[in-house]
């Protein structure tokens, strides 16, 4: 071997273990799985087991509520932290993490841009239409998605006597959230709730997509072959019959819609886009953000909430006494309830927020980097380009704020008389919301995903539907 070489790459590989050592001191403070100090071969297993949301659980219950995942990687489940990594004029970015969330393969999106100065100037651009106050159909558009998921399941999965028709509650949660989403970001249906199908693999596609994701956010070094021309090839086009791809395609048609000579002009969320400046391109890429961000996510509370009220006997029939009451005083409208009227429901909302709790479906780690100067967090120094991860599960289980029994789904612990103090309940409920991410990187969808999950918990469970339930119980 050439003598040079030799020694310039050993000089490499001093340099390289003196900047592995420098991190590995630099956070030696926190505690941690003891492989996660020197590498990201922890990190790399706790996603691979498909229960990264306990194991995170795990590292901060037994090292405190910060800890080290990694070489130059923090996880919090410290609420102020969180509100701090996110405030508004906080010196903190999006670490490289986000850099897995570039679902298009040339365009960054709102959920991956990591310029803060581009991310913010889109997210004032779009907050509009998520809002809804541009949005006139907002409502009207989930009632008439939710219609038709109820008159799916009276249709198709309802019992007999002598017919047992199972329901994959699962399929059908998302079915729906994609329809709603669909409607409500372009006027139009993708159809899966009118075929009660996966038609063109999206789902069976996102099984293999979602994991991947997880892998990719975490070892940098793959993201980078992923960028490789070769391998964007592979990656999902608009013209693809199936998966993501179809659904780009379907982006890029309604949206060239919304241009040109015969330009369809609505007063949706798309329309509240465009007034407020977004090019064509943005939009299509924006508008699989959307998707993707705003379906899996609603659906799984949804699913959850609806599982954990329904394996209890005693919650299931406290709700629907609640229902059945309002329903009775006329308190609420038919057929779907308003959104408004759900708010007057103290019980339903407990376990909405309780669903949240137990089961927060965004566990992603979302890191944020500590600005180039660095900080101080519980008095031990942590230098500039370290990431800090969020632990949501872990949040969510914090004893100090929710009480001793944080394992157990019991609405009862949101009202007065369960346990709680008022002061401890208004608390709660902060740290509950922080499952829709915080500040500048807050979830924009918020009051759409509340809204889906008022409407839906309520209707599912509604006194005329659940005995059609029950019966296919027995
Ligand atoms: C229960 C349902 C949902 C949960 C728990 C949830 C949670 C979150 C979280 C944790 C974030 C990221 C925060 C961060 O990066 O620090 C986020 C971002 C986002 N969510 Fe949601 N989300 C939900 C539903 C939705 C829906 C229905 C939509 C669309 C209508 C949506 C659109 C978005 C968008 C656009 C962002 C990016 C905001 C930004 O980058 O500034 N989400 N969400
Ligand atoms: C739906 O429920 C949430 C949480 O329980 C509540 O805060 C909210 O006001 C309700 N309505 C909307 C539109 O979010
Ligand atoms: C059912 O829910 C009630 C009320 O939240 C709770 O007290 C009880 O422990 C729950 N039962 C089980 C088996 O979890």
């Amino acid at each position: 071997m050439n003598p040079f070489a030799l020694v310039a790459f050993l000089v490499l590989l001093v340099l390289y273990v003196l900047r592995e050592l420098r991190a590995y001191r630099a956070l030696g403070e926190f505690g941690g799985p003891a492989t996660a100090s020197f590498s990201r071969l922890w990190l790399g297993k706790a996603i691979y087991s498909g229960k990264m949301n306990l194991h995170f659980g795990r590292v901060n219950e037994q090292y405190g509520d910060t800890a080290r995942i990694g070489p130059r990687l923090l996880l919090t489940r410290d609420p102020a932290l969180i509100r701090k990594m996110n405030a508004v004029r906080s010196p903190y970015t999006r670490a490289e993490w986000y850099n897995s969330l570039r679902l298009h393969p040339t365009r960054d999106n709102i959920v991956s841009f990591r310029d803060e100065t581009i991310h913010n100037k889109l997210r004032t651009q779009m907050s509009h239409g998520y809002s809804g106050k541009e949005n006139m159909y907002l409502e009207h558009d989930i009632d008439e998605r939710l219609l038709q998921v109820l008159g799916l399941i009276r249709s198709k999965y309802v019992s007999t006597d002598t017919e047992y028709r199972p329901m994959d509650l699962a399929r059908v949660t998302t079915f729906f959230t994609l329809d709603v989403i669909s409607t409500i970001a372009f006027g139009k249906s993708f159809g899966f709730l009118v075929t009660d199908e996966d038609p063109f693999d999206y789902l069976k596609q996102l099984h293999v997509f979602l994991p991947a994701i997880m892998l990719f956010s975490v070892f940098p070094d793959v993201q980078k072959i992923m960028r490789l021309p070769l391998i964007q090839r592979l990656a999902p086009q608009a013209t693809d019959v199936t998966g993501l791809g179809k659904i780009m395609g379907f982006a890029r048609d309604v949206v060239g819609e919304r241009f040109g000579v015969d330009k369809v002009v609505r007063k949706d969320m798309l329309g509240s886009f465009i007034t407020h400046g977004l090019s064509r391109e943005q939009l299509e890429s924006e508008t699989i953000t959307q998707i993707t961000a705003g379906s899996d996510s609603t659906a799984t509370s949804i699913r959850m909430t609806l599982f954990l009220i329904t394996s209890n006997a005693s919650i299931y029939s406290t709700l629907m006494n609640e229902l059945t009451t309002a329903h009775e005083e006329n308190r609420l409208t038919r057929p779907i309830l308003r959104d408004t009227e759900s708010r007057t429901l103290p019980y339903l909302q407990a376990c909405i927020r309780e669903g949240l709790r137990i089961y927060p479906p965004v566990t992603g780690l979302l890191a944020k980097e500590v600005p180039p100067q660095g900080d101080v967090i519980d008095g031990r120094f942590v230098p500039g380009g370290t990431s800090i991860g969020w632990n949501s599960w872990g949040i969510m289980r914090l004893k100090r704020v929710f009480g001793q029994d944080v394992d157990v789904f019991r609405p009862e612990r949101w009202l007065p008389g369960g346990g709680q103090s008022k002061e401890q309940i208004d608390n709660m409920e902060e740290v509950v919301m922080l499952a829709f991410g915080y500040g500048r990187f807050g979830c924009l969808g918020k009051p759409v995903a509340l809204m889906e999950l008022n409407k839906t918990i309520a209707e599912v469970s509604l006194p005329s539907f659940s005995l059609i339930l029950r019966y296919q119980d027995n």
